[in-house]
């Protein structure tokens, strides 16, 4: 039997396989026949095929997967729905015109153009779908596909992921808008192909992400997490153990990736870049094959390994206690043990040097000491999970190596937040076994492991002592409560869908 990655993205002709049965199928097939009517409504005419893909929650390995190393994420029911119509090649409009059910979002307009440039000073949502369009004729191009000439596209977007929650809004819409392009054109990919190719359509935006998010909303299976490794691209199926539940809250600081990335996430890139250069130099490689041939902690990890070996020692972050210290690096320190210039050595990534223009300094040793940690403890969560102990001793530890990435998380990569840091306390006094920051971090969402016998009352204490101030303060509404604080069981990847 095919691998599930080297299958393509399944086709559907009704809701129930991804939404189950029971009262979740119909609220879903109520949103599809929604979005059908806004559709003709403002297009004129009802759209030919539908796709969908899912958020996700990331159990542990933060800020790792654009290092190389293998992460561990659900996805959540919460996901993008796109109707599309493809314009015969004899309509005159030759544009892409974007709507939203919610009214929030207004409809954008962008030329048919497979090359055009997007213009991220002047940031748009109708963005992340032109990031899709233009990376799938990128790749189409790329594998010999004869693409022909552009034509017009009616899109109708509905999206229930909350936005700069880092439940990964933007990998469900840019995903869900790849498929649906896909779809229209009557194209279909293996979904290890799809989720590679997802996650260079989201560099459009300008941030380096990693290819998490997308490839757990393309590949995810109801009712597993997935490892996902990365090079060549893979999922293998976690099963939690039984008695936990992943409630997920959101510290309500909105977290703005694209944004932000400069002095945030593409920050981050960088030094680990720079911290895995001059780790490689300082574990023996001449500086200019080090330049070259190392991007990330994970090219050092061979050298590290056997440094670590001749010291006897398993500790994945010897080498860096030994040869980075915990000062910050001025660009300087760097430049001498280069022995180039940093604007040289990042010079192939424009939003690389967007981030040396406001960097002050490099926090390489504790960026690297996250960064292998870190992917020590996402196979210590795979390892626990497929182990002889109890469920209850399994749950035990998988909180506890959830708490210690949150503290790496918060302390050595810096990209928590006063509010998630309250959220997660909160979370921790209130019984669950373990909490963490998840995604990007710098606000967004924290989830926690709790005890499936406890979940509705470490609600409704989540709701006291953290939402009700906010709530009282109208920051957000009572009747809301639902949308930002939920329990997630893993749900299914993208599909498409034809009625
Ligand atoms: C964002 C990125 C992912 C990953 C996480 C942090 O969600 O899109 O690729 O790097 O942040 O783990």
């Amino acid at each position: 039997m095919a691998k599930h990655e080297e299958l393509p993205i399944p086709i559907f002709s009704s809701v129930a396989p991804v939404y189950g049965e029971g009262s979740q199928c119909e609220e879903a097939q109520l949103r599809f026949d929604k979005l059908k009517s806004k559709f003709v409504e403002v297009f004129g005419q009802p759209p030919h095929v539908f796709a969908r893909s899912p958020g996700r929650v990331n159990l542990i390995g933060e800020h790792i997967d654009y290092e190389g190393y293998s992460v561990l994420p659900m996805a959540i029911r919460q996901d993008t729905i796109i109707a599309i119509r493809k314009h015969d090649s004899g309509e005159a409009e030759k544009s892409l015109r974007i709507a939203n059910v919610n009214d929030k979002y207004t409809t954008c307009t962008y030329p048919a153009d497979f090359d055009q440039e997007i213009d991220l000073k002047n940031h748009r949502w109708g963005h992340y779908f032109i990031c899709a369009y233009k990376g799938y004729h990128e790749y189409a191009k790329a594998k010999g596909m004869k693409v022909g000439a552009p034509v017009g596209l009616d899109i109708m977007v509905d999206g229930t992921v909350p936005t700069g929650s880092g439940l990964s809004s933007s990998a469900a819409f840019v995903c869900s808008s790849t498929i649906a392009i896909m779809a229209a054109f009557d194209v279909n990919f293996p979904k290890k192909e799809i989720a590679q190719l997802t996650c260079e359509c989201e560099r459009h935006i300008g941030t380096q992400s990693g290819g998490m998010d997308q490839a757990i909303s393309i590949m995810a299976k109801t009712g597993f997490a997935e490892l996902i490794d990365f090079n060549p691209i893979r999922a293998t199926d976690v099963q939690l153990p039984d008695g936990g539940t992943f409630v997920i809250a959101h510290s309500l600081a909105e977290s703005q990736k694209a944004v932000t990335a400069a002095t945030n996430y593409n920050n981050r890139v960088v030094e680990c870049r720079l911290a895995s250069i001059v780790l490689a130099i300082k574990l023996g490689m001449k500086p200019q094959e080090a330049i070259s041939k190392v991007k990330t902690l994970s090219d050092v990890e061979g050298l590290r390994v056997t440094f670590a070996g001749t010291h006897d020692s398993s500790d994945p972050v010897l080498a860096v206690k030994e040869y980075l210290h915990e000062e910050p690096y001025m660009a300087e320190d760097i430049e001498k043990i280069t022995g180039e210039k940093l604007t040289k050595i990042l010079g192939d990534n424009p939003t690389s040097l967007d981030v040396l223009n406001v960097a002050k300094h490099f926090k390489l040793y504790q960026r690297a000491t996250h960064v292998y940690a870190e992917a020590r403890r996402v196979y210590g969560f795979k390892d626990t999970v497929s182990s002889n102990l109890s469920d209850k001793d399994k749950l035990k530890k998988l909180g506890d190596l959830m708490n210690d990435s949150h503290y790496s998380c918060s302390v050595l990569y810096e990209c928590s937040c006063p509010e998630l840091e309250e959220l997660v306390k909160i979370c921790r006094e209130n019984g669950a076994l373990g909490a963490r920051l998840t995604g990007a971090g710098w606000g967004g969402c924290a989830v926690a492991l709790v005890k499936e016998s406890i979940v509705p009352q470490f609600i409704l204490n989540l709701k006291e002592k953290f939402y009700q101030s906010r709530i009282d303060k109208g920051v957000i509404n009572n009747n809301e409560l639902g949308l930002y604080v939920f329990a997630s069981k893993p749900s299914s990847g993208a599909a498409i869908f034809k009625f």
